[in-house]
């Protein structure tokens, strides 16, 4: 094979497009991954100038001016090194690309190798990838928020009646020993509660269960421990990713506790893994309650918060909920969060 064909073999296997221009910009070779990426055929563009068509029109100044310098002997900050910039097709749309460029000598003159990548996916996933980290930041900053105002009003609250309550029987204890006594009491009793309600919190917030155990277990001790009939259908999982623990355990706690305080007598908790059709693994459950409907996450913070929260894993919640139905949530989520979700639409086209 004449070394040649064996180069122009070689280039047009690459996926990056590799364009080669000499020292006045007017195009020499043209591989094939550069026909695919710019829609241009090689006998349309060689011999043409490389500014005139695949630089947009705000870049070409600076490419003409950048270019004449560097064939002058000036060093080119983006030889040798890598940068990202805009290219444009035929059609005239734009796309972001990498590029990297070599010096290389041919003969007597110099000629410039661009190697250069589509990198729209590569874009559009981290700019996913950054809107989901805001958003799970968001989630845990109203987390926060809200565990603040549970202690604030629940536990912090009693503790403050314990202390009152206390001082009275203080206050009692050598004029009325018998009033004294009936006063811590009462003590013992708000102390109770306040323990209750900072276990309460705690499990809202974290389970033991759920950390040592994984998601199955600390559903079924969830339902164990409602006030409310619970049935529970629950596929043992193994362990699973901790944020799809957490968030799923997180969710269901609030169906849970939604249930109980709006009004439903029994509620059913349905979780499975879903094998996938080659998609991967996805959890699926449903908690579904006997309620009187109307569960409406634009009216609080759980629902919406906890949505929030599957969304930024990738996944997906379901809401149905009315008079004479209850209320039924619905979960899909992957397993394996590596995935980041796929871009549902190009950047440019
Ligand atoms: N299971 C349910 N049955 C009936 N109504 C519900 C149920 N879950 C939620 N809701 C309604 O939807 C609203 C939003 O719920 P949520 O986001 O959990 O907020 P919160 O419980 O803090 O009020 C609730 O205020 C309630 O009116
Ligand atoms: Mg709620």
């Amino acid at each position: 094979m004449a070394p040649a064909t064996l180069h122009a073999d070689v280039l047009d296997a690459s996926m990056d497009a590799v364009i080669t221009v000499d020292s006045d910009g007017l195009i020499l070779r043209w591989n094939a991954a550069a026909v695919t990426m710019f829609g241009y055929t090689a006998d349309e563009v060689l011999g043409h100038e490389l500014g005139a068509t695949i630089v947009p029109e705000d870049l070409r100044a600076s490419h003409r001016v950048g270019l004449a310098r560097f064939a002058a002997g000036a060093p080119a900050e983006i030889v040798g090194g890598r940068t990202e910039t805009v290219g444009q097709r035929s059609n005239g749309s734009l796309f972001p690309v990498e590029l990297t460029i070599t010096r290389v000598s041919e003969g007597d003159s110099v000629v410039f190798v661009g190697f250069l990548r589509d990198i729209t996916e590569r874009q559009l996933m981290l700019a996913e990838l950054r809107d989901s980290r805001a958003r799970l930041m968001t989630v845990s900053d109203d987390t926060r928020r809200r565990v603040e105002r549970d202690l604030h009003d629940g536990a912090q609250q009693q503790l403050v009646a314990l202390a009152i309550s206390l001082s009275l029987a203080r206050q009692q204890v050598e004029a009325d020993p018998t009033q004294a006594s009936a006063t811590l009491d009462q003590s013992v009793a708000i102390l109770t509660s306040a323990i209750d309600e900072l276990r309460d919190l705690a499990r809202g917030v974290h389970s033991g269960i759920l950390t040592g155990r994984g998601l199955s277990a600390a559903i079924t001790h969830l339902a164990r421990r409602s006030p409310i009939d619970v049935t529970v259908e629950v596929e043992s999982v193994g362990r699973l990713p901790t944020l799809v623990e957490t968030s799923v355990y997180y969710l269901v706690a609030e169906a849970l506790t939604n249930a109980t305080k709006y009004g439903a007598k029994r509620v059913w908790i349905d979780l499975r893994l879903d094998r996938g059709d080659g998609a991967g693994q996805r959890l699926v459950a449903t908690i579904t309650d006997d309620g009187p409907g109307g569960a409406d996450p634009s009216k609080g913070t759980g629902l919406a918060g906890m949505t929030e929260r599957l969304h930024a894993l990738g996944g997906t919640v379901e809401i149905e909920s009315g008079a004479g139905i209850g209320t039924k949530l619905s979960i899909d989520l992957p397993v394996s969060l590596s995935v980041v979700p796929a871009p549902s639409a190009a950047l440019t086209a």
